[in-house]
């Protein structure tokens, strides 16, 4: 049980993110969840966990500005005194092949994928530190494992969210904390509903387990990772992609 941990998770309004607010909240944790642009769907979420063990704030704030992630965690830290877990979870995608990116799109998507992780996770490590105690997952893709056809951009941001955990697991074992990442596959969400649908039934044709992923199935997995009995687990990747790549 979490209860009277705090856990920090980015897009922790909306699809995979969501998902892990309503596991971390039903497990007795204050989720402090962040958001850009979905305040309504922030406000209905945080109305539907109500009722559950935990509770939840809301930080609006861009995770692809250094100053913006530390004031939300300064807020975090002002209003609930600690911060327990991070879940580095806020992504987007802007698919175009490499003909058709433009400077923009390529920036844009490793800023809010990778550098948003950077951002968190230095905005808080020394608080962790102090504590002796603390635990970060990083949300990668599969997509950073095999690549994909129009995401050089989302797959180049995903894969360098693996170098980035390894390493800072390396840096922060000794201290307490842990460093892991969750890669999940094609999970039923907004994100992948946008696919377009003959590229979307060619996917899901190619993975064994022949359906997509449901949002709480990668939910779990961060939730362990989180648990106390967890200390000894860093600098894993744990995949949740229904057999689509080992
Ligand atoms: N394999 C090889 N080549 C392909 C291809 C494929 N699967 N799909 C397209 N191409 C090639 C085409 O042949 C074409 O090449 P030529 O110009 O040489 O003929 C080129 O790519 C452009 O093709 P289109 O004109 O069809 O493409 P477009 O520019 O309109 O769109 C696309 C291309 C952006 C890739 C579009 O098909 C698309 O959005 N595909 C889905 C991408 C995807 O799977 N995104 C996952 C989002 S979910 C997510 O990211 C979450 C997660 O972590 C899993």
């Amino acid at each position: 049980m979490f209860s009277g941990k705090v856990a920090i998770i980015t897009g922790g309004s909306r699809g995979i993110g969501a998902a892990i607010t309503q596991h971390f909240v039903s497990k007795g944790a204050h989720v402090a969840a962040g958001y850009n642009r979905g305040k309504e769907q922030a406000e209905n979420l945080a109305a539907q966990l109500g009722r559950e063990k935990g509770s939840i704030s809301l930080h609006q704030g861009r995770v692809d500005d250094f100053a913006d992630c530390q004031r939300v965690v300064n807020e975090v830290l002002e209003k609930h005194g600690r911060v327990d877990y991070l879940i580095n979870n806020a992504g987007i995608t802007i698919d175009k092949t490499l003909r058709k990116m433009s400077p923009e799109d390529w920036q844009q998507v490793l800023s809010v994928n990778l550098s948003s992780a950077f951002n968190m996770t230095k905005a808080v490590l020394e608080h962790m530190i102090g504590r002796g105690s603390g635990r970060v997952v990083n949300i990668s893709s599969v997509i950073g494992e095999t690549g994909n056809v129009g995401q050089a951009n989302y797959a180049a941001s995903k894969a360098g969210l693996f170098g980035f955990t390894k390493s800072i697991a390396l840096e922060l074992a000794n201290k307490g904390i842990t460093a892991n990442v969750v890669a999940p596959g094609f999970i039923g969400t907004e994100m992948v509903a946008a696919i377009p649908e003959a590229a979307l039934a060619k996917v899901v044709a190619k993975i064994p387990t022949g359906r997509l992923g449901k949002p709480e199935e990668v939910a779990r997995v961060v939730g362990f990772l989180c648990e106390d009995d967890s200390a000894y687990i860093t600098g894993a990747v744990y995949t949740v992609n229904g057999g689509l790549d080992m």
